[in-house]
């Protein structure tokens, strides 16, 4: 079986590592890891299957000499729009975590267990997309509900961690902690969110567009229609909370036909990576604590309105880091060669 040269880009970063770390779980036909980030973290080393490797910098010519064929990249969106191309030119295939190409109609943007088939497409720029974080966690649990039941709108409130923002961002909520129990939290500063994020949360993701609605919400609203081929109605509020990892998603849908909460729960415990953790009555539902390293989606409080019969809520967390980042990346290079890789 052929095995592959993969670049991270961005490997010092939350992402990258994760990345790092779902490939030494798995069974990846690896050839070569090469760790890429800026000049800044170049020559220092990561952990790898047991090694120290050294982190190699970021260069619009490193691609061709390290021979990469998966360049998976997780290095903000500007570093993505710069580099990406060069590595598709150099012959890579590449994964890209990053907002810039999502909207792209040139560049799949692929869930593997909702829309695999647009993987295909990749060809066209080199380039395949992976959703925000809050996206993908909630399409791997709508998907199977929609093929079941028709779904014509949903309206989600997020609860997101401060991982999604970086390494830099879980070190603010931290320092904030520390802060609040040396009495001096009034002192502390914030700089990677606009408000003290520690005993908060802030209704603000990203920056505020015409509409009212910010960045990251209008995101979830094109990209979840994007990939489920659907021009569905969706309204959502993103909310930043004090949690370091594992975004929770409050989910209320509405279908075309009426459906019962037990018939959805039988349905999402079928869905691929998806674990239904549904028993109220021992208090189990799924938790942003309990999702850490998980490469699953879980899903719980699944219940009918309590007026219309074509309504459903549910409450949806997955590890933002893995879920909703490096796992679906790496799912993506994983389906990318069971399709045929660069024969697809
Ligand atoms: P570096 O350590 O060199 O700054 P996070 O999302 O946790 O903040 O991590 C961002 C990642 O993106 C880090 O690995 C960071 O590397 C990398 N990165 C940021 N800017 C650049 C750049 N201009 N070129 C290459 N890598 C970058």
């Amino acid at each position: 079986m052929k095995k592959y040269n993969v670049a991270v880009v961005g490997a010092s970063g939350a992402v990258g590592e994760e990345i790092l770390r779902v490939i030494e779980e798995i069974d990846f036909p690896l050839a070569r890891m090469v760790p890429l980030a800026s000049s800044r973290s170049a020559g220092n080393t990561v952990m790898f299957n047991g090694d120290e490797i050294v982190i190699k910098e970021l260069t619009e010519t490193v691609f061709e000499e390290e021979e990469i064929e998966i360049a998976l990249f997780s290095a903000g969106g500007s570093v993505s729009a710069k580099y990406a191309p060069h590595a598709a030119a150099a012959g890579a295939v590449v994964i890209d975590n990053t907002s810039h190409f999502r909207m792209d109609d040139d560049v799949p943007l692929v869930v593997p267990e909702v829309n695999p088939e647009d993987i295909a497409r990749w060809k066209i720029k080199g380039i395949i997309a992976n959703p925000n974080c809050s996206t993908i966690q909630m399409v791997q649990a709508l998907k199977p509900l929609d093929d079941a039941y028709d779904l014509l709108r949903v309206d989600v409130a997020t609860y997101q961690a401060t991982s999604g923002a970086g390494k830099s961002a879980m070190e603010e909520l931290v320092r904030q902690m520390q802060d609040f129990f040396a009495f001096k939290l009034d002192e502390s500063e914030h700089a990677k969110f606009p408000h003290q994020i520690a005993l908060n949360l802030i209704p603000q993701i990203d920056v505020f567009l015409d509409s009212g609605y910010t960045k990251e919400e209008i995101k979830m609203v094109n990209e979840t229609k994007k990939i489920l081929h659907k021009n569905v109605e969706l309204s959502a509020t993103c909310v930043r909370v004090p949690v370091l990892r594992g975004h929770s998603e409050a989910v209320t849908m509405t279908f075309d036909s009426a459906v019962t909460a037990e018939e959805a729960r039988s349905i999402l415990a079928q869905a691929p990576n998806i674990i239904v953790q549904d028993k109220p009555e021992e208090s189990i539902y799924p938790m942003p604590a309990a999702c850490v390293d998980r490469n699953e989606t879980f899903v719980g409080r699944i219940r009918n309105d309590l007026y219309r019969e074509e309504m459903l809520h549910m409450w949806v967390v997955a590890d933002n880091l893995r879920v909703g980042a490096a796992t679906n990346a790496v799912r993506i290079a994983q389906k990318w060669i069971e399709l045929g890789g660069f024969d697809a």
